[in-house]
């Protein structure tokens, strides 16, 4: 098929010729025909939102799923009463205040309105769009137009009329160029049939503005967070991974130059980068995206799927993306840049924490790990980083096997109990197998530290003799009294007395580590979980005071 191209991005000059054009726009939809429509916010793909079979078209040109419903297109609130029942009052004010503009509206729908409009909903979206073109189409045309984003599904909306010939041209029957968008991000989506009205979509009418007319409105859990297989979105669009360029994106929240430095950690010369203009300078080797100062949001806005979209022409393996905060159009230019990421997002703000944690056995080790897995931090557990890097690196295993012959088998695994009486007892011969297993441990335990997130812990009982310590932030000892411990291994290990007492003597003692480390925190408790929440609250106080001493030292 071929797409008709009209270029009505000055309409000041042919009354008559631009006149013409805009009938033949409005004849090819009154036809049941698809043409794609200039609008402030995205390019819309419009068709007479009243016939099914040209509705049904839309769906099948842009590929998108049954279940998501379109918005009807209409020239103001004087039109709301063909489309839409039990319209409250608030809608009129709205329409009043914000039409024509970036603000779709939800309500209880006519039966005029087929179900392919509203993919099967009781309700319908309704907007009237702020560009003349569009305007005088629909006027024309003298039906709503029902218009989705003009992108094939799944793409980032088109923001130019070269990007709707690019997605959908030869499978539409017009293109009408209005000029580039000037919101830059779709229309903000509100749902009036419930009570406070709720937004489904952020976009480009900020919350903000709307909270002041209307007092205050609750945001749909879609907005901020992607949602799980069983939830259902106020809105069926937000629960598909939109606007995703071909590379994989991360998003980096934060201050811009915290999250700028952040990104410039991360990346490697393959790397795609979408940030403010004031940090464009720290890429010279990466393919750069500006969005604009980081203190213009609507040029943000205007240039964010630009953006997403440039780097499906380039041979970038990933994306790293900055983000404005969350006020005014950041909401929605976050949430266009999380989408496209599918919510992979990077706290930059949130510093990386390192806490070194040790002790000797029964002490309660594990439920203070515990206590920060609970706090949302990681643990990394030293010994069987041990075992996993010994059992791949053959280097390893050759420098081992050169100072303690025969401990691996035949097969190459390691005889743990021969090696374990090789060193027993002997400390010379322990001191030669800790350096090697060091040598070769704390480059990989260095590399796994970097590479977290927020709290991190090293569960490690040789942390001061392997030098670990020196990747930390901070270090604990968990102690105990000895007569409880014993009593905890045996319980545990299902051990004799006497037994449990040989192994705490063989180990080293409270002291110790008491004397190495930072703090200390001593499991007194008979109860586990009582001790666990001590230690939660331990943890969560002593995160505190590290943020805060970082963050007076930057
Ligand atoms: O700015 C815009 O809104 C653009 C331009 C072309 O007007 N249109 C647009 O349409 O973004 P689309 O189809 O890409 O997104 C419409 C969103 C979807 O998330 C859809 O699920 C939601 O609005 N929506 C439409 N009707 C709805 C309804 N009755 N109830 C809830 N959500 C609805
Ligand atoms: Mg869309």
């Amino acid at each position: 098929m071929q797409t008709i191209y009209y270029d009505l991005r000055d309409t000041k000059g042919q009354q008559k010729e631009i006149e013409d054009k805009i009938s033949a726009a409005a004849k090819i939809l009154r036809e049941g025909g698809l043409v794609g429509i200039p609008t402030e916010t995205v390019y819309g793909l419009g068709a007479d939102g009243t016939n099914p079979d040209a509705v049904r078209r839309i769906f099948a040109v842009k590929g998108r799923p049954q279940d998501n419903p379109l918005i009807l297109h209409v020239t103001g609130a004087q039109w709301l009463p063909r489309y839409c029942a039990d319209i409250p009052p608030v809608a009129y004010t709205l329409a009043r205040k914000f039409w024509p503009g970036p603000l779709t509206m939800v309500l209880k729908r006519q039966p005029t309105v087929p179900n392919e409009t509203t993919a099967g909903l009781d309700t319908v979206g309704i907007r009237c769009p702020n560009h003349p073109v569009t305007l005088a189409i629909i006027r024309e045309a003298g039906m709503a137009i029902a218009a989705p984003s003009a992108n094939t599904s799944g793409r980032p909306s088109c923001t130019t009329a070269q990007d709707v010939m690019e997605d959908v041209g030869g499978r539409i029957d017009m293109v009408i160029d209005g000029g580039a968008c000037v919101v830059g991000v779709e229309s903000t989506v509100l749902d009036l049939t419930c009570e406070p009205p709720r937004l489904l979509r952020p976009g480009g009418l900020p919350v903000e503005d709307i909270e002041r007319l209307i007092g205050h409105i609750d945001v749909d859990r879609a907005v901020n967070a992607s949602l799980k297989e069983n939830e259902r979105p106020g809105a069926p669009g937000m629960k598909y991974r939109h606007y995703a360029p071909k590379a994989p994106v991360t998003v980096v929240i934060g201050a811009p130059s915290v999250s700028a430095k952040e990104i410039e950690r991360r990346a490697g010369p393959s790397s795609g980068i979408i940030c403010f203009d004031e940090y464009a300078h720290l890429f010279p080797r990466q393919t750069v995206h500006s969005l604009g100062p980081s203190s213009d949001k609507q040029m943000q806005a205007q240039r964010v799927f630009e953006a997403l979209r440039s780097f499906d022409n380039s041979s970038v393996t990933e994306i790293f993306a900055q983000c404005p905060d969350n006020r005014g159009l950041g909401l929605a230019i976050g949430n266009r840049l999380k989408k496209a990421a599918g919510f992979h997002i990077i706290n930059a703000d949130k510093q990386r924490i390192i806490l070194g944690v040790t002790g000797g056995t029964g002490a309660g080790k594990s439920s203070a790990l515990n206590a920060i897995r609970d706090l949302g931090g990681t643990v990394i557990d030293c010994d069987a980083v041990y075992h996993e890097v010994l059992s791949g690196n053959e280097d390893f295993k050759n420098a081992i096997n050169e100072k303690f012959p025969g401990v691996f088998t035949a097969g190459g695994e390691l005889n743990r109990k021969k090696l374990g009486q090789e060193v027993f007892a002997k400390r010379d011969r322990l001191d030669q197998l800790n350096a090697i297993v060091f040598r070769f441990l704390v480059p990989e335990l260095e590399r796994q530290t970097a590479a977290s997130e927020g709290i991190c812990a090293l569960d490690a009982i040789n942390l001061f003799e392997s030098g670990l310590d020196r990747l930390c932030d901070y270090t604990v000892a968990v102690t105990a009294p000895t007569e409880l411990r014993v009593k905890r291994i045996m319980a545990r290990d299902h051990i004799s007395e006497q037994y449990a007492r040989l192994r705490i003597g063989a180990q080293k003692q409270d002291e110790y580590y008491r004397g190495k480390c930072d703090s200390e925190l001593n499991n007194a408790s008979d109860s586990p979980e009582e001790f666990q929440k001590d230690a939660y609250l331990f943890f969560e106080r002593l995160v505190e005071a590290i943020q805060e001493e970082k963050r007076h030292g930057c």
